[in-house]
């Protein structure tokens, strides 16, 4: 079980990230801040990073999960949907693929990418030899961004403003798995994680960095869902190869001419 001092650290941090600058405290916090303060300066205190440490990796994102069911600067936009769909996969995987908000498939299986982009992702990592369970799979915005009462089945990318939102929540994903490289997948994803305007053609083919974890932008599953062109295919996996080259997993002489 977390201790309260833990919780109460990982919830300033979101306060923090999410843009909250002040708060009010009564005399009693105020007298235990204090106190933490001074044992911190003394060092007979585990200090806040430390503190962090102790909590187990799945500790951490159950906690997150909660805190996105709840995510007030996504709510108060009022430019998102209500379900909040969160992530799926390993805690410890190595390899965590960051797409841009749910669909109208996850939004019903309250699990992201579970649609037709997410069947595609599923194909890709099986062509990488990997499995979804094997990795860990997020969005960048947790919400479907809504396009008002007549939506169906429609969706949107997320704005900037909701990319902002929701930032917060897979920076503090990122900070708990540590994984040993992040697949952007999508501009929106790219913007969100790497805080640039540039598009994909602009990003893709080089390792650039968040939070100290190397990245890889490639396209959308959906953009390869409306462009079958083999130069784009060919693209994405030589995306996918360069990761897993950064993983140490072997490319087979096959692997290596799919989609010439
Ligand atoms: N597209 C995304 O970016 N994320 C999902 O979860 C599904 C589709």
């Amino acid at each position: 079980m977390p201790t309260l001092k833990q919780l109460a650290l990982e919830s300033l941090t979101h306060m923090v990230e999410g843009g909250q600058e002040r708060l009010a405290v009564d005399d009693e916090a105020r007298g235990i801040l204090r106190q933490w303060m001074q044992r911190a300066r003394l060092g007979t205190r585990p200090s806040a990073s430390a503190a962090e440490a102790e909590l187990s990796v799945e500790q951490k994102l159950d906690y997150l999960r909660q805190r996105a069911a709840d995510w007030k600067p996504a709510r108060q936009l009022g430019t998102l949907r209500e379900t909040m769909v969160f992530a799926v996969g390993n805690p410890r995987a190595r390899l965590m693929l960051v797409g841009e908000a749910p669909g109208y498939e996850e939004e019903r299986q309250g699990e992201p990418f579970v649609g037709p982009a997410g069947q595609l992702l599923t194909r890709i990592l099986a062509a990488m030899g990997m499995q979804r369970s094997e990795v860990y799979i997020s969005n960048v915005c947790k919400f479907r961004p809504s396009m008002g009462d007549n939506q169906g089945t429609g969706n949107r990318p997320p704005n900037a403003e909701e990319l902002a939102a929701c930032l917060p929540l897979i920076l503090a994903e990122i900070r708990a798995i540590r994984p040993a490289c992040i697949v952007c997948l999508g501009g929106s994803s790219a913007k969100g994680l790497l805080g640039t305007q540039e598009g994909v053609n602009a990003l893709r083919g080089k390792w650039l960095e968040c939070q100290s974890v190397p990245v890889r932008v490639t396209y959308h599953p959906s953009y390869l869902l409306r462009n079958e062109a083999l130069s784009a295919r060919r693209a994405l996996w030589e995306d996918m190869m360069a990761v897993m080259q950064h993983l140490g997993m072997p490319i087979s002489e096959k692997q290596q001419n799919y989609f010439r």
